[in-house]
């Protein structure tokens, strides 16, 4: 009998995945480069459903149904294009080769074109969640033709993660538009993290309490608006003690984040689309900054002012402004992603439903929240939304919260705290709000001198004037 569905590429992620296919009742053909991995999966895994594992990619391939839907679960890059290339050959007309890494999308375009000419069908596949969401439901982002996801669809919605029966996983758009979702996910997850760590810090500095009260904060925070997935690991990390010092975990972790590239990606995608999305970015030179450790050691020795300290009155004002700070912060953060996905899908043709994209990022995915239900519910009252921001329920949230948050980043800025994502997050606000904006002393600049011309408030046309001459001013 053949199988429904291959996985090829058995590390961590793609053997879950293998093994939630098989536990959603599909036949599930395996692969690895090296035969043992294939076999430890069915040594320790094999009872939990039908799998067909083979040693050759020979094997593999013939073990599956026409049209053959493959799924290549290998580290995003080189070895991609290299299993690509072996599976080609073997495949025939209308199978469907899936890629569930987290690959660039300008790479996913460039593979669903050149499978295209060989009649095959290339699907770049976002999928968030992790270890546990490729075992148990993650959220998955599709592209790729629409036909491929008439054959595949029903089983990705089946295996990924559900949110009041409704699952994770919806067709996003042609070639590419998968990837760029999840890139753009987890730009946002960036974001988020990089707010609660400032929040986290305020909170910290302000109350000068220990790691365990924190959680108790944010475990309550937990039941309110900022109910997530991110919000939760963060109260479980705060309550954990380091079991060798005793020591809160938090405080013996080194304070250099990492990163592996989607985050940089995201952001330098919108400086090509020109979408301004300072959260994310903010959230990423951040990691780079934490990184710059000899910048660091520098600047700790000659920048000199008081440690951060802030003398809280109110205890309780103070908890829900950082609350009020990082809810705002947060929905700028969405607001400015959701964006972003706007100016690529009219880029690239994908005709994205964004309130779509919320609905399966409401489970399964690393910024599943309560809170992604209102964004499609803005969504679908006006599809065009130009701005999540100044959809009425956000405008209403932001704005009402406003004050809290001023007074934060104030305050912040008073006392030292480096809060990058929260202030730059209120800048935007008072920036996209505004009546008028000093860019048009940029332009008088530009013109001056570069010629590069202007327009007028009270006529239409462009202008330059003669800033070196008599100044007069001429039509261009
Ligand atoms: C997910 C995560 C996942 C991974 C990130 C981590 O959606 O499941 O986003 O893709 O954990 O790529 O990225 P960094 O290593 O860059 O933090």
């Amino acid at each position: 009998e053949l199988a429904q569905i291959g996985v090829t590429g058995l590390a961590v992620m793609g053997r879950n995945l293998a093994r939630n296919f098989a536990r959603n009742g599909y036949r599930v053909a395996l692969h690895n480069r090296t035969y043992a991995r294939t076999e430890s999966l069915i040594a320790e895994h094999g009872s939990e459903g039908d799998f067909v594992a083979s040693e050759s990619l020979e094997d593999f391939v013939a073990s599956l149904e026409r049209p053959r839907r493959i799924v290549i679960m290998v580290q995003a890059g080189p070895g991609t294009d290299a299993v690509i290339d072996q599976l080609v050959p073997l495949l025939e007309p209308d199978d469907i080769v899936i890629d569930a890494g987290n690959s660039h999308f300008p790479d996913t375009i460039r593979r669903e074109k050149a499978l295209a000419e060989h009649d095959l069908h290339f699907v770049g596949m976002g999928v968030s969640g992790g270890e546990e969401g490729a075992l148990n439901g993650p959220s998955i982002m599709p592209g790729g033709s629409p036909k491929s996801y008439e054959s595949l669809g029903p089983m990705l919605e089946k295996i990924s993660a559900h949110v009041d029966g409704v699952p994770c996983c919806t067709y996003v758009g042609s070639d590419g538009a998968g990837h760029f979702v999840k890139m753009v996910h987890n730009g946002i997850e960036y974001a988020d993290m990089q707010l609660i760590a400032e929040a986290y810090d305020l909170l910290r500095i302000g109350l000068g309490a220990s790691a365990g009260e924190l959680a108790e904060i944010f475990k309550e925070w937990n039941s309110g608006d900022l109910e997530s997935f991110l919000i939760e690991i963060t109260a479980e990390v705060l309550g954990h003690v380091d079991a060798e010092t005793g020591k809160p975990f938090v405080d013996i972790i080194l304070d250099r984040a990492e990163q592996k590239g989607t985050g940089r990606w995201t952001v330098q995608n919108a400086l090509d689309l020109g979408v301004p999305i300072t959260g994310i970015a903010e959230a990423t030179f951040e990691r780079s900054l934490s990184a710059s450790t000899p910048q660091r050691e520098a600047a700790r020795q000659k920048l000199e002012g008081k440690a951060a300290t802030w003398e809280v009155t109110d205890r309780d004002e103070f908890i829900n402004d950082v609350r009020q700070a990082l809810y705002a912060s947060k929905v700028v953060a969405y607001s400015q992603g959701f964006d972003q996905i706007a100016a690529a899908s009219k880029e690239y043709g994908w005709d994205i439903d964004r309130g779509a994209m919320a609905r399966i990022w409401r489970g399964g995915c690393i910024i599943r929240a309560r809170f992604l239900n209102r964004i499609t519910e803005a969504y679908e009252r006006d599809p065009e939304l130009p701005l999540l921001l100044a959809d009425d329920y956000f405008a209403d949230a932001v704005n009402s919260g406003v004050e809290s948050w001023r007074r934060i980043v104030a305050g912040a800025a008073t006392n030292g705290v480096s809060v990058p994502a929260f202030s730059s997050s209120l800048s935007y606000y008072d920036g996209i709000r505004a009546e008028r904006l000093p860019a048009a002393l940029v332009q008088a600049q530009r013109d001056f001198f570069g010629a590069h011309t202007y327009r007028r408030v009270d006529k239409e046309g462009t202008f330059h004037t003669e800033w070196s001459r008599d100044r007069s001013e001429t039509q261009q």
